[in-house]
């Protein structure tokens, strides 16, 4: 039995009464499975009214961001006991939009998965090379000092509580997925690179692919050894394509 974590990442998308109908039509359809940690990462601002809504179901809560040290006096900022409070297990951390539009880097999202480690949260990274890099051959390079930068900073020991979610950029809402082969080849150097600090932890640390998965291709993607989930964008902010993508990891996960 292979576990799988599939995550929606709603980025700045929706609005009280938009949240509420997308969680209303996602609890009962996803309140048979099992053995797939189902999440959602709402904005910040809708995780109360998430949380209320969730309270009954089977589907966890995660935040899309946290503050780099837990300092008070952090105007702007949200720290992992507020986010404890409204029920939050994740928080994505380094997602390349906040990479590349905000010039969050390697250091500063190596801080904020200590923060998130040591406030008692799953830090999902969010790592992946772009168009660029692979086309100058720097992908797997790009991949692995993101990586690299956040071990050097936690270790495996504590790493052993993150997840990895291996996101080419250029397949980010571009409706181009990796190939179910590239997306593994990564996902299995990231193992081999985790492996080397500790084996038992490689072995269980869940790595989603995430950029472009929708119900059409996810079982493709879910069925590689290696690729433990899902981080989606777009198609997380449909009930039903959303459901589809959590069925077919339980299908697969029951096999
Ligand atoms: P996408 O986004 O599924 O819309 O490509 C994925 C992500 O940005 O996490």
């Amino acid at each position: 039995m292979r576990s799988f974590l599939v995550a929606g990442n709603w980025k700045m998308n929706g609005s009280k009464p938009q949240a509420t109908e997308l969680l209303q039509q996602l609890v009962p359809l996803l309140k048979d499975i099992t053995h797939v940690e189902c999440v959602v990462c709402p904005p910040n601002v809708y995780l109360p009214l998430c949380s209320e809504l969730l309270e009954a179901s089977n589907i966890k809560l995660g935040a899309q961001n946290i503050a780099s040290n837990i300092k008070a006096a952090y105007t702007g900022e949200i720290s992992p006991p507020m986010l404890r409070e409204f029920a939050c297990k994740y928080v994505i951390i380094g997602h390349s939009e906040r990479r590349t539009l905000l010039q969050e880097t390697d250091q500063l999202i190596a801080e904020k998965v200590a923060v998130a480690l040591d406030g008692g949260l799953h830090p999902i990274l969010c790592i992946g090379e772009t168009k660029e890099q692979l086309d100058a051959g720097l992908g797997l390079k790009t991949v692995m000092a993101q990586l690299a930068a956040v071990l050097e900073k936690v270790g495996i020991e504590r790493f052993k509580n993150a997840v990895v979610a291996y996101e080419p950029v250029w397949a980010i809402g571009t409706g181009l997925s990796a190939t179910p082969q590239q997306a593994q080849e990564m996902h299995a150097h990231i193992r081999k690179y985790l492996a080397v600090l500790d084996p038992e932890i490689a072995a269980t640390t869940q790595i989603l692919y995430g950029g472009s998965m929708n119900a059409a291709n996810a079982a493709e993607l879910l069925q590689q050894p290696d690729i433990n989930g899902g981080l989606i964008g777009g198609a997380s902010l449909k009930a039903q394509e959303f459901s589809e993508i959590c069925h077919a990891a339980m299908r697969i996960g029951s096999k």
